[in-house]
């Protein structure tokens, strides 16, 4: 039997996630479980590709049939040239975080963005439109979420950071740049108390150095939406601040299964079992549900 692309659907269906390190991937278990729940006869290894194997190992997956890939640090960007085909989603941010291989053709997509855009809509804020959006922080991860973000039609999104220059950099750098503008971290007194969602996009309060906070929370206004990419902790210091300030708050595990269930759903076309997805990240991390 073939699928509709071209794919033999009596084999066991194989994926993985390429990265160096590797170790720590939680990928492996939660699309372990997600094919479990479906059904689908399979496996999602961790693959640890150092930086010089990159290319070989891309054959490697063409060769042994792999149906898809995550990627993940070092790679996004520099993988993006062996690949045969790049989605809209991998050029606009100018990363790969998922590869679909139809029959040896590599086509590479970026699921990060839409992935944070759909937990927040599905876990604190539906609609976007019209909203005052602040991303903290410039880097990759920025870059996804502000080029999503720009496809809901918010009313502005300021992106502030350490270094001013990024900020606005990425500003002009974006499709819909008229709504997006960027500032240094140390403009955002002047700016937050018209904001309707604050969004931290670096690394700053990821464990192990938990006790940091990317702005102070002391500027945050009440009833405004903080969420963090951020899921280890499951709620950063940044978070439980902006709780004891009246905020609301999202947290950084959306993301990762909704990045997660995309990808799924590209290599096999079916719905992403996102709550088992979830539970299973929970169960691992030892947290509860929010
Ligand atoms: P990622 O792909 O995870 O976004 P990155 O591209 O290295 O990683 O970007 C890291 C982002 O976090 C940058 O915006 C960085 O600010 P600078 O551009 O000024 O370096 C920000 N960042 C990292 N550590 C920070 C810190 N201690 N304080 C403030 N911003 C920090």
């Amino acid at each position: 039997m073939t699928s509709a692309n071209g794919n033999d659907m009596n084999k066991d269906i194989l994926l993985g996630v390429m990265g160096d390190p590797i170790a720590q991937s939680k990928s492996p278990l939660m699309h372990g479980a997600a094919l479990k729940a479906l059904g689908i006869p399979g496996a999602y290894v961790p693959l640890h590709i150092a930086p010089d194997q990159l290319s070989q190992a891309l054959s490697a997956i063409r060769t042994l049939g792999f149906r898809g890939v995550n990627v993940t640090i070092p790679h996004k960007v520099a993988v993006m040239e062996y690949l045969d085909k790049l989605d809209e989603s991998a050029v606009a941010v100018g990363a790969v975080n998922t590869i679909v291989n139809d029959n040896g053709i590599l086509t590479g997509f970026n699921t990060d963005g839409i992935g944070y855009v759909r937990s927040l809509k599905a876990e604190a804020a539906p609609d976007l439109s019209g909203a005052r959006i602040l991303v903290i922080g410039a880097g990759g991860a920025a870059r996804g979420i502000v080029t999503a973000l720009l496809q809901e039609n918010p009313s502005a999104v300021l992106i502030a950071n350490r270094t001013a220059d990024k900020a606005k950099e990425l500003a002009e750098a974006c499709r819909g740049k008229e709504k997006a503008s960027g500032i240094g971290m140390n403009e955002i007194g002047e700016h937050i108390g018209g904001m309707d969602i604050v969004i931290n996009t670096t690394s700053v309060g990821m464990y192990p150095h938990i006790d940091e906070t990317p702005i102070d929370p002391g500027l945050l206004p009440a009833g405004i939406i903080v969420s963090d990419l951020i899921y280890n902790p499951l709620r950063t210091r940044l978070l439980s601040e902006s709780l004891k300030r009246g905020c609301r708050i999202h947290g950084g595990l959306g993301m990762f299964v909704y990045q997660g269930a995309y990808a799924l759903e590209y290599w096999t076309g079916r719905t992403a079992p996102v709550d088992i997805m979830r539970q299973t990240i929970l169960d691992c991390l030892g947290g509860s549900a929010e």
